[in-house]
C-alpha cells in the first residue's frame, strides 16, 4: 500500500532520550516525521522527552542496542553511547560493547531495509591530535590501551564497520565526528567542561581546571550541531563523510571559566587539578567539508550558547 504522507518519514533515533538526541527527535518531529526512539536510558532520561509523552508521532522503546532490533523505519539515527567521560569510564568494556555491537545491530537494521543511516562518531577518533587543526584526512593519535580507548577506539571501530558494510554490502551511510557540543539538556556535572563550570558556578563552589588550563577546545551549540546532522542526512548519497561537524571557534579552559563566571556573576575561584590521561591539549575541527558539502557552519556564538544553556540549568536548580 503507498505510504498515506510520502514526504512524512518513520525515522529510529538511538540515544534519543540522551543530550543531543532529544534535541534531533525535537527537529524531526517538528518536520512532521514520525520518531521511534530506542534508548536504554544508561545516560539519558526520560525527562528529555517527556514533552513528547502523548506526541502522535512519537513512541520509546526502551531497548539496548547491544541487541538487534526489528522494526521498520525509513532512515536510522545512531547515536546511542554514553559519551562523557565519568559515564564512558564508568564500564569501559560496555561502552566498547555498545558501540561496537550498536553499530553492527544497526547497520544489519538498514542493510535489511536499504534505509540511510547516519553514525554519532566524534572528534575522539583523532585522539590527542598531532595536526593543528584535525582535517577528516587525519588518522588520528590514539592510545589504544589508555583510559580512554574503551570511547576512542570503540568509535574507530564503528566506523570501520559502517565503511565495510558501505563497500561491501552497499549500505547508504553518513558519518559525522562531532566535536565539543553543548547546550540545554547536558547533565550536571557529566565531566564535560560547561557543564561543570555552570554547575559549580551556580552552586557558587570553585570551578576545577585540570592542568594548567591553557588547554584549548571548541565548542559547538547543540542547535547548530543538529543542522548539521539533518544537512548531512539530506545530502547526497555520495557524501558518506566522515565529516567534521563542530565549532572552529578555539577557547582556552581559562577562557571559558572567565566566560562562565561573567555570565554567571559568580565569585568563584579556579583552582587546578592534575590533568586526566591521555587529555588531548587541542582540539579545533576544520569544517572546510561540512562548508563544501553541506553549506554548514555554526552560527551561536558561545556568549549567547553559555546564557542559554545557564537559563536551563537555572531552572533544574
Ligand atoms: N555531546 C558531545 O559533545 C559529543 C561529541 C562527540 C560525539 N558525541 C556522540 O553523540 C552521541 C550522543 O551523545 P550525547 O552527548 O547526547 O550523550 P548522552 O549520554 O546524553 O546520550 C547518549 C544516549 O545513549 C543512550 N545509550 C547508551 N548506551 C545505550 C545502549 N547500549 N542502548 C541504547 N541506548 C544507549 C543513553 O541512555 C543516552 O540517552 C553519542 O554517540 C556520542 O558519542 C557527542
Amino acid at each position: 500500500m503507498a505510504r498515506l504522507h510520502q514526504s512524512r518519514k518513520r525515522i529510529l533515533v538511538t540515544g534519543g532520550a540522551g543530550f543531543l538526541g532529544s534535541h534531533l527527535i525535537d527537529r524531526l518531529i517538528g518536520q512532521g516525521h514520525e520518531v521511534i526512539c530506542a534508548d536504554n536510558l544508561y545516560t539519558g532520561s526520560k525527562r528529555n522527552i517527556e514533552h513528547l509523552h502523548n506526541h502522535p508521532r512519537f513512541e520509546f522503546l526502551r531497548h539496548d542496542v547491544c541487541n538487534p532490533l526489528k522494526i521498520e523505519v525509513d532512515e536510522i539515527y545512531n547515536l546511542a553511547c554514553p559519551a562523557s567521560p565519568v559515564h564512558y569510564q564508568h564500564n569501559p568494556v560496555l561502552t566498547t560493547k555498545t558501540s561496537v555491537m550498536g553499530a553492527l545491530n544497526m547497520l544489519g537494521l538498514a542493510k535489511r531495509l536499504r534505509c540511510r543511516i547516519f553514525q554519532a562518531s566524534t572528534s575522539e577518533v583523532y585522539g590527542d591530535p598531532e595536526v593543528h587543526p584535525q582535517r577528516e584526512d587525519y588518522w588520528g593519535h590514539v592510545n589504544p590501551i589508555g583510559t580512554r580507548a574503551c570511547y576512542d577506539e570503540g568509535k574507530r571501530c564503528a566506523e570501520t564497520l559502517f565503511f565495510d558494510y558501505h563497500r561491501h554490502h552497499g549500505v547508504d551511510i553518513k558519518v559525522a565526528r562531532i566535536f565539543n557540543t553543548y547546550g540545554p539538556r547536558m547533565l550536571p556535572m557529566d565531566g564535560r567542561v560547561v557543564s561543570n563550570f555552570i554547575t559549580q558556578a551556580l552552586a557558587g563552589e570553585d570551578l576545577t581546571l585540570y592542568g594548567d588550563g591553557k588547554q584549548t577546545r571548541s565548542f559547538c551549540y547543540s542547535d547548530d550541531l543538529v543542522e548539521g546532522f539533518l544537512r548531512l542526512m539530506e545530502s547526497p548519497a555520495d557524501v558518506t563523510g566522515p565529516v567534521n561537524l563542530g565549532n572552529p571557534g578555539e577557547f582556552t579552559m581559562i577562557e571559558l571559566a572567565g566566560q562562565v563566571l561573567k555570565l554567571t556573576g559568580s565569585r568563584s575561584k579556579l583552582i587546578h587539578l592534575s590533568l586526566p590521561e591521555d587529555d588531548p591539549r587541542q582540539r579545533q575541527p576544520d569544517i572546510t567539508l561540512a562548508k563544501e558539502k553541506l553549506g554548514w557552519q555554526p552560527t551561536v556564538p558561545l556568549a549567547e550558547g553559555l546564557k542559554r544553556t545557564l537559563d536551563y540549568f537555572r531552572k533544574l536548580t
